[in-house]
């Protein structure tokens, strides 16, 4: 069992299957020509697949498969397939380009919990966060998600200024679909341009929800990265990701691996351990694991001492969110 010094128990690897990505979203990709990590880098399928059971035979029972965009990996359906042979609840996070190759895959495996990112209703304002043009096949695949019964949720990274207007839209999808849409305050990472005049705050937005909707906050899983609510009458919900105006740590039991093997004890970690090189040197890789949670701070990679949203974003030791998988 993967316990901190703070009695929590850490039962939840996320796992980044590449840096790569066919979109080209700027508050996650540093920038335009940013060069992906080479395939020889990235853990390979039989390392993935034996460095995961490293971690469930330690009592890990879910798995979130992140990027990058995991989905534009040649061998995902594969490393799909492996890690549903584990005894472990699977879920995945995408941006649904090329979902529609995949769900009769997660059928298949069971994965059911799949998490979508999506932060605009508007194509020409997609075209202008992810520089691509694909809104329309995005909003199809969800809808198909949807429809096939898919456990959905649909993160949008609210920004002021460019899409904070649109959150009464996202409630409104909330009516009769039965998703949790997920609002979340912008985050700094290296080259992701933040600052705090862009971060729409957890109390900016229930203020925004409430001059258009009447709410009922739901019940919070310990583990949750959520706040839950739900608006009067709506079958879905919708759910605030607060970590810059209330994180939420205490009930953390979140550890990951990027592409490239290196192990992460919290999203703001600037420490690393590598590893998928211990493991190609066939050296015991658990101890390692352990040493990293024991070395895990209270909260935010103890990086912040001061309110997350007076911080220097300059003076944050991190990764660029792309390679990280959020
Ligand atoms: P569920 O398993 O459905 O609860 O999803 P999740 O929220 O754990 O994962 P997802 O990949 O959908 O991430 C949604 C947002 O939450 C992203 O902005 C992530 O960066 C953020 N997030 C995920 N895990 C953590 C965490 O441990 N700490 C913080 N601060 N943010 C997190
Ligand atoms: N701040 C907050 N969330 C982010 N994501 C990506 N970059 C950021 C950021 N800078 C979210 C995306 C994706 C999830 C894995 O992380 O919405 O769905
Ligand atoms: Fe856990 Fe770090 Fe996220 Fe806090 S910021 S919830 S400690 S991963």
């Amino acid at each position: 069992m993967f316990k901190d010094t703070f009695g929590r128990v850490h039962d939840y690897l996320r796992i980044s299957l590449t840096d790569n990505c066919n979109l080209r979203c700027t508050y996650c990709m540093p920038d335009e020509d940013y060069d992906f990590t080479p395939a020889s880098k990235l853990m390979q399928l039989d390392e993935i697949t034996a460095i995961a059971k490293t971690f469930v035979d330690q009592g890990v029972t879910k798995i979130r498969l992140t990027g990058g965009e995991p989905l534009v990996r040649k061998d995902a359906a594969q490393i799909i397939q492996n890690l549903a042979a584990l005894p472990v609840k699977l879920a995945i996070t995408t941006n649904a380009t090329r979902l529609h190759h995949f769900l009769d895959l997660f059928e298949r495996v069971n994965l059911r919990a799949v998490n979508i990112s999506l932060d605009t209703l508007q194509p020409a304002v997609f075209k202008k966060l992810t520089q691509r043009d694909q809104f329309d096949e995005v909003k199809r695949n969800i809808d198909d998600a949807i429809a096939r019964g898919f456990d959905v949720k649909i993160n949008m990274v609210v920004m002021q200024g460019i899409n904070e207007s649109e959150i009464p839209d996202f409630v409104a999808w909330t009516k009769k679909a039965p998703i949790q849409i997920r609002f979340i305050e912008f985050m700094p990472f290296s080259g992701n341009h933040w600052n705090n005049e862009k971060t729409y705050t957890l109390d900016q937005m229930l203020n925004n929800i409430q001059a258009h909707y009447t709410i009922e906050a739901l019940h919070n899983h310990v583990h949750d990265t959520t706040k839950r609510y739900r608006a009067s009458g709506h079958v879905g919900e919708f759910a605030v990701i607060s970590t810059m105006s209330s994180p939420f740590c205490a009930g953390c039991n979140r550890m990951r691996l990027t592409a490239d093997g290196k192990f992460k004890n919290c999203l703001f970690s600037s420490k690393e351990t590598d590893l998928l090189s211990a493991y190609r040197n066939k050296e015991h890789i658990l101890p390692l694991i352990q040493q990293a949670i024991h070395e895990k701070a209270a909260k935010l990679g103890g990086q912040f001492t001061e309110n997350l949203l007076t911080v220097d974003s300059s003076k944050i030791e991190n990764r660029s969110m792309i390679t990280i998988g959020g």
